[in-house]
């Protein structure tokens, strides 16, 4: 075994390992107590990845006469795993400010989107914008992300509703998955809206004849990875047949399934997410109880955004419910033009606060559970051998600070570092 190494992290007083048995997920109990090490020290690779984790004495007295490209004494410090973003909508133009007005006012979601604000606003400047502009601004918003301790996002498409501006999109997030230190999972989002003018089944057809074949090609070709497979399940917008059919076809073509479902309306989104073998199901603000049983059974996991129910003052998601029937819950913070929020720890702590949840549940939520609801959970979301090296850590010596202390958290975060390296 080479005895040189990229990163030493040193005596830190306590690391939460998040678990620390394979697990490729946390439910019930083992979310509410999570495997921690005080005084604690962690090796990190050539390759990025961790190489050893365990009390501060033996790890120094095991890697004697190694060197490391960096070593950082966490003296006082806390280590917990890179928090992991389950949702977001961070490719877009045109600024919504003046909805957020509008909804202070009364308006509700509907309300704006069905006065041709909302997506269809954003969609008409993102169509607009050039490929360096989004770049530009993604590259900003992931950059903030990052600093309050992001370490992998799903980012999604979906402000194109036709082909051209879909792709665009894509590629934008491509070339940022390509570039930039923060990991990305890639969503097709097609379905997002059904487009100004167009019937639910003319835009069913047109993504699954025209949309989805094209990017089976460019996937194929190697021009673009997607992993994942979108569509907004509601009343108004995709129905359950429309959704099933899109979804199937995403499936068949080896996306994973993870979309928008129950948010606004109960549509039993949640039991054909569980039947399609969706790997996450977001919002679930009206789920029922048959849909929590089914996504239990299923290990169809719930991605809860505490932001979007604050922000339009919608009833909390049932958190509590899902937690204590056994579903795997994650968190996102569904950065969007109309929850305009960059901070896991912000989100966490609404999770806490106003969906019930205990800060163990909540880092869970934000970590090796939302690693599952991207299908990545084998290689992020703990701190344990054999993972990528994603970590933050904590100036403080209470992890539960930065869940506590909301707003302006960065402070709290001494360094995010991805596969060992300081970003
Ligand atoms: O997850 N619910 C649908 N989509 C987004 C909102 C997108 C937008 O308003 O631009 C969401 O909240
Ligand atoms: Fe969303």
């Amino acid at each position: 075994m080479s005895n040189s190494f990229r990163l030493y992290v040193k005596n830190a007083k306590q690391v939460v390992l998040v678990c620390n048995n394979g697990e490729r997920f946390l439910t019930q109990e083992a979310m509410k107590k999570l495997s921690v090490i005080e005084n604690c020290s962690l090796i990190i690779g050539k390759d990025g990845m961790l190489k050893a984790v365990g009390p501060a004495d033996s790890i120094e007295s095991q890697f004697k006469g190694a060197t490391f490209d960096k070593v950082i004494n966490a003296a006082g410090m806390c280590v917990i795993p890179g928090l992991i973003d389950a949702h977001t909508h961070p490719v877009w133009a045109g600024d919504r400010v003046h909805e957020f007005a509008m909804k202070l006012a009364g308006a509700t979601y509907m309300e704006v989107h069905e006065a041709g604000g909302g997506i269809h606003f954003t969609v008409e400047h993102t169509r607009q914008a050039s490929k360096d502009q989004l770049l530009s601004s993604l590259t900003q918003r992931l950059t903030r992300m990052l600093r309050s301790g992001t370490t992998l996002v799903e980012c999604k498409s979906g402000y194109g509703l036709e082909l051209d501006t879909e792709l665009k999109m894509l590629m934008v997030i491509e070339t940022a998955r390509r570039n930039l230190d923060i990991g990305i999972s890639s969503t097709y989002c097609g379905a997002h809206a059904v487009p100004k003018g167009k019937m639910v089944s003319e835009a069913t057809e047109d993504i699954i004849k025209v949309q989805l074949p094209k990017l089976k090609e460019k996937m194929a070709q190697g021009q673009l990875k997607v992993d994942n497979i979108d569509v907004f399940c509601e009343k108004g917008v995709f129905d359950l047949d429309s959704t099933r059919a899109i979804l199937q076809a995403g499936k068949d073509m080896g996306l994973q399934i993870n979309f928008h479902g129950d948010e606004l309306n109960p549509m039993n989104a949640a039991q054909l997410g569980a039947e399609l073998g969706a790997l996450a199901i977001s919002h679930l603000e009206e789920v029922t109880n048959e849909g929590i049983a089914a996504m239990a059974k299923a290990k169809t996991s719930a991605v809860l955004l505490p932001t979007t129910a604050y922000i339009l003052r919608l009833p909390q998601p049932r958190a509590r419910d899902m937690l204590d029937g056994g579903v795997i819950v994650a968190l996102g913070s569904d950065f969007n033009p109309n929850a305009y929020c960059c901070s896991m720890p912000m989100v966490m702590h609404l999770a806490c606060v106003n969906m019930r949840m205990t800060m163990n549940e909540a880092l869970a939520a934000a970590t090796i559970n939302a690693a599952y609801a991207l299908g990545l959970s084998h290689s992020h979301g703990s701190l344990e051998v054999g993972k990528q090296a994603d970590l933050l850590i904590i100036n403080s010596s209470r992890w539960e600070h930065l869940i506590y202390q909301f707003g302006g958290h960065q402070e709290l975060i001494k360094y995010v570092i991805i596969k060992g390296n300081i970003v």
